[in-house]
């Protein structure tokens, strides 16, 4: 983990949870609240939950949405605005989910269009990328995560300070198969170096989350590695009990929020 950077543990929910569910938000807030870790923590979370997951974290931890559209309003049935998100409560959003461009086909040049659009917002934005399997043995993992740094984080929100990019190879994601800790320690460095091409100093300080079945049985090593700034977590963020168990893997802040 990088030492200059306050690591981001974060949640996604995607298509789960419904009102019953939303009693998790309350006590992974208050577990926050009792101990709190050394960390940003975010739980993004459908839209149809998020002003209710807002109202009950009570400003502990953050809640964020899960995509946004581009344009700030107008026709678009269906489509939720990143100014929708931020009015129902929402700190943060997640865009270029491989989920989205996979099931949406969204491209990176979308995925910079919804970046954008957040950050205007006053959103903090994490930046999904990651490849394929077919990729990883062909050995174009680092060329391909590279290009998609290149095509969907813009470069003036990369200087902003305000983006994370969360590495998230697809074959990693609900799988239980996580990356050899050389594997990503490779490509964090390879995603650093391609973040400082990008947006020069500000690159050095953006956080890069790891994402793909991280659990408590892992976290601690992942979160360990260098340019590791956090991790974005799937299955195990839906129930409090096991995102605390991850939480558990971040050193405790020294002093209480007041
Ligand atoms: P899992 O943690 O369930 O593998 O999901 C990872 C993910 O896609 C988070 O965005």
């Amino acid at each position: 983990m990088s030492t200059t950077v306050r690591p981001l543990i974060a949640g996604n929910w995607k298509m789960h949870g419904l009102s019953a569910e939303l009693h998790e938000i309350g006590a992974i807030a208050a577990s926050v609240h009792a101990r709190p870790p050394a960390a940003d923590v975010l739980i993004c979370v459908p839209a149809t939950l998020l002003s209710r997951a807002a109202q009950i974290a009570a400003g502990r931890i953050a809640i964020g949405g899960e995509d946004c559209h581009a344009e700030v309003s107008g026709a678009f049935t269906g489509d939720v605005s990143a100014d929708m998100l931020k009015d129902a409560g929402a700190a943060a959003v997640i865009v270029g989910h491989s989920e989205r461009r996979l099931h949406h086909g969204e491209t990176g040049p979308m995925v910079a269009a919804k970046a954008k659009a957040a950050w205007r917002s006053g959103l903090s934005t994490i930046v999904c990328i990651g490849e394929s399997e077919v990729q990883r043995r062909r050995g174009d993992a680092l060329a391909v995560c590279g290009d998609q740094i290149a095509d969907s984080l813009p470069q003036d929100l990369a200087r902003s300070g305000t983006a994370a990019i969360a590495y998230e190879p697809l074959w990693a994601i609900g799988s239980g198969h996580v990356p050899t800790a050389d594997q990503i320690a490779e490509m964090h460095r390879h995603l650093r170096t391609c973040l400082v091409a990008l947006a020069g100093a500000a690159g050095a300080s953006i956080r890069i989350l790891y994402g793909g079945s991280v659990t408590a049985d892992n976290a601690d090593e992942v979160l360990g590695l260098p340019d590791v700034g956090g991790v974005l977590i799937g299955g195990a963020s839906l129930l409090a009990v096991d995102f605390d168990a991850v939480l558990r893997c971040v050193p405790e802040a020294l002093f209480a929020p007041a």
